[in-house]
């Protein structure tokens, strides 16, 4: 049985963060002075100068302990956790200086003190391969957005991913506030089914194409990602298909048919003015006349192929 997608990516993170975890392991060790180096076999480095060891953090910080030691970061099994190198002190720094006074701030590494690129920084240590690869220089990174405004180490509240929301939708929404409100309007099905999130056309992390769309290089080339049979060539091109899929469709949803912007005639009306047949001035006469041209799927009764047709007289989309 072939892997489905989530697997792949689970593997692939997997190797990912193991060969980031390796790479760590052996920074630790290079900076480790000689006379300790034997300590860096043990899976709890807690001698390394200036470090306490969880033990002591926890005994206080009971909260950040309880949170912490459900989560993946705390698998001292696994290599490529920070329980596998420091703990506590992988993502904080050095404790030494924080115990001898509590108090006194700036001691240790306090994600609501430092930059946003300093605390993705710190998480970038490690999440920086596959999925993450293009976040320097995202919008997000860009716009001083970073890791811990959508995840939380200590008190997430999704069942996976370490939101500090309880659904993807949500989390997006704390900041996009309407396009969170427009997919539950969404026409587009397996969004409303609930098999399709923001971040199965988005890779909130950064990508390659435009508005952080997860494949192609364009709007249009991501929709024919899946939508195939609209990708072309076609005999003949309807050009706004071929230059991007949301001039027509709000991805997002809309309260039109097929996530439509607007509906059939207006829709094409935005465009096509002047025709020989009349496109456009309906009165109210044209309206009770109930023209083909308006009811229904108006313009669309008749030129049905509307993103390109691959028949020899199909110049006029209508087959
Ligand atoms: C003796 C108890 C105690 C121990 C041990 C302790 N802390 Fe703290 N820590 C505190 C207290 C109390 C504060 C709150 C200080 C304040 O808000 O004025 C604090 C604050 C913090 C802060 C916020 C720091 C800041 O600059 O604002 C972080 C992060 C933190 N501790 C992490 C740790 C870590 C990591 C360890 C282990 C290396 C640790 N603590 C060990 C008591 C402790
Ligand atoms: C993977 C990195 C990471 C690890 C490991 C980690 N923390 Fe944190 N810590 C954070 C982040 C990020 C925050 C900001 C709040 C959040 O994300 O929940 C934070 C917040 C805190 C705070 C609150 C500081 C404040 O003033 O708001 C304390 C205290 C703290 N951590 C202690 C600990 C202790 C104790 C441990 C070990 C048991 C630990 N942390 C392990 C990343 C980490
Ligand atoms: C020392 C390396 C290391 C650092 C630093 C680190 N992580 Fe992780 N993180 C891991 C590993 C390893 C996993 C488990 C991945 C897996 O099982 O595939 C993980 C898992 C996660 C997950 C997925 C949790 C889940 O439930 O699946 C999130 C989210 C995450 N980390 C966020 C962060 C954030 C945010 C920071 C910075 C505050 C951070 N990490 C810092 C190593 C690290
Ligand atoms: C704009 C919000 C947002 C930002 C910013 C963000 N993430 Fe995520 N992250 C998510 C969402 C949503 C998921 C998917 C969670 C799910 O579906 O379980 C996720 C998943 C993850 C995962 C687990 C899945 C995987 O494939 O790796 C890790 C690890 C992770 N993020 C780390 C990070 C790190 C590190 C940063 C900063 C460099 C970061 N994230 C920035 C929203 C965000
Ligand atoms: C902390 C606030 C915040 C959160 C949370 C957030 N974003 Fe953003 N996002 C921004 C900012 C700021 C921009 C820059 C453009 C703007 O101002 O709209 C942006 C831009 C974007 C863009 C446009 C990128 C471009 O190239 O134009 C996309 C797509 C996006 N975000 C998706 C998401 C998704 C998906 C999530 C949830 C996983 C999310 N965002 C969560 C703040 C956020
Ligand atoms: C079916 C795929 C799809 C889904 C699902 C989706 N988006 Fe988008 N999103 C797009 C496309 C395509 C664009 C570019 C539209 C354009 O160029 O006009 C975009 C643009 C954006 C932008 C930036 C441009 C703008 O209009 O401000 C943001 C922010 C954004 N999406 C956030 C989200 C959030 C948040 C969610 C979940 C609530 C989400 N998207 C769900 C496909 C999607
Ligand atoms: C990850 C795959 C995927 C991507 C990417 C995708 N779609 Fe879809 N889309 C689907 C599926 C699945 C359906 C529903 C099944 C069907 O009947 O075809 C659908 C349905 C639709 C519908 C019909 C909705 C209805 O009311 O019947 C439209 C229109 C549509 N998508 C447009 C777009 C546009 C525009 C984009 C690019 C912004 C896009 N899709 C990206 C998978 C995708
Ligand atoms: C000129 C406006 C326009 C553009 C641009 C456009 N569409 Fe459409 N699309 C429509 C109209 C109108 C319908 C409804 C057709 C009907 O009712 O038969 C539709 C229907 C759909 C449907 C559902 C019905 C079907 O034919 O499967 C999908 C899926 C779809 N479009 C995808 C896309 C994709 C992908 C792109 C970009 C390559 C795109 N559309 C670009 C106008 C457009
Ligand atoms: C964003 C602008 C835009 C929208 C919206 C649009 N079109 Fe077009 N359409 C064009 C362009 C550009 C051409 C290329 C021919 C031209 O220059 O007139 C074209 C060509 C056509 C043709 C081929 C005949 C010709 O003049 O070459 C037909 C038929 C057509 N469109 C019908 C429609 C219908 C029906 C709709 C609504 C579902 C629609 N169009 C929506 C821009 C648009
Ligand atoms: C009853 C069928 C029918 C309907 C409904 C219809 N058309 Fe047409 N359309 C045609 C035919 C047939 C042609 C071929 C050229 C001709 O004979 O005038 C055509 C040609 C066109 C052309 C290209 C020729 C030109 O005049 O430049 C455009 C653009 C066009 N239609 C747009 C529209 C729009 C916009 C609507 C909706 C307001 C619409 N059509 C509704 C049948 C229809």
């Amino acid at each position: 049985m072939a892997l489905s997608r989530g697997d792949t990516n689970m593997a692939n993170r997997t190797l990912g963060t193991w060969m980031c975890g390796l790479l760590l392991g052996t920074v630790g060790l290079l900076l480790l002075p000689a006379h300790t180096a034997g300590t860096a076999q043990t899976p709890q480095p807690g001698l390394k100068p200036g470090y306490v060891g969880a033990a002591k953090c926890m005994s206080c910080h009971e909260v950040q302990a309880k949170g912490y030691k459900d989560s993946p970061h705390a698998r001292a099994w696994d290599p490529r956790t920070p329980a596998a190198a420091s703990a506590c002190e992988t993502c904080h720094g050095p404790g030494s200086g924080h115990i001898e006074d509590v108090g006194a701030k700036g001691r240790l590494r306090n994600f609501k003190k430092i930059t946003p690129r300093e605390a993705s920084e710190t998480c970038m240590t490690c999440h920086n391969r596959e999925e993450h690869s293009q976040w320097q220089g995202s919008m997000h990174d860009a716009r001083n957005v970073t890791c811990v405004n959508c995840h939380s180490v200590h008190t997430p509240k999704s069942e996976t991913g370490q939101l500090k929301q309880e659904t993807v939708t949500a989390t997006c929404g704390q900041c996009h506030r309407e396009k969170a409100a427009k997919i539950q309007r969404s026409s587009h099905m397996p969004v409303r089914e609930g098999k399709m999130e923001c971040t199965s056309c988005h890779n909130q992390h950064g990508s390659t194409n435009v508005r952080m769309l997860r494949a192609g290089n364009t709007v249009s080339e991501f929709c024919t990602s899946c939508h195939a049979e609209k990708r072309g060539p076609f005999l003949w091109d309807h050009p706004p298909a071929r230059e991007s899929c949301a001039t027509c469709h709000d991805p997002h949803g809309s309260s039109n048919d097929r996530m439509l912007v607007a509906r059939a005639p207006m829709l094409c009306q935005r465009c096509h003015v002047h025709r020989q047949h009349p496109a456009s001035v309906y009165d109210a006469n044209a309206v009770a006349s109930k023209s083909s041209r308006l009811v229904g799927r108006a313009c669309v009764n008749c030129h049905s192929n509307i993103h390109g047709s691959n028949h020899p007289s199909g110049q006029f989309f209508q087959r």
